[in-house]
């Protein structure tokens, strides 16, 4: 099983970037994390990072074929792009939506997802944990 784990704008600030809301590590600990995560479920995964709504729209479609599910954390578009939405919707891959905060239990318009409108599951409010949850769901090895 190939997965794609997609990151949207400023999660390559992570570290810098209000640690009170998304912890004190960085974006290649991140990465690191999720790469061992999916090497314990026994799944191959690609990580992609983006500050652009376009070329997060491109990645998606390209995974069309290549790829058996995505994890995606679209920050800060989660909840403005219908691009990222719609694209989610064409490839119709099974895809995973994760945040590290609880966007619930942030300011309102945190509360509307629109990609999580083209998503299985959604993990939020519990760090990079979230995206083993992720990796491990589309691997059927977590419950429901
Ligand atoms: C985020 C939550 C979004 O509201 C925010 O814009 C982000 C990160 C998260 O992982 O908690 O950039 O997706």
């Amino acid at each position: 099983m190939k997965l794609l784990v997609i990151n949207g704008p400023n999660l390559n600030m992570l570290g810098i970037r209000e640690p009170a809301v998304y912890g004190k590590a960085d974006y290649a600990a991140l990465c690191a994390f999720v790469r061992e995560a999916a090497a314990e479920a026994g799944v191959a995964a690609e990580i992609v990072q983006s500050n652009h709504e376009g070329v997060l729209v491109d990645t998606i479609q390209a995974a069309l074929g290549v790829y058996d599910g995505i994890v995606i954390n679209p920050a800060a578009y989660t909840h403005t792009s219908v691009a990222i939405l719609d694209a989610l919707k064409a490839v119709a891959l099974p895809a995973v939506e994760v945040h590290l905060s609880n966007v619930y239990e942030r300011e309102a318009f945190r509360h509307v997802s629109y990609a999580g409108m083209a998503c299985v599951k959604t993990y939020c409010g519990l760090g990079f944990e979230g995206y083993r949850k992720a990796i491990r769901f589309l691997a059927g090895l977590e419950e429901a």
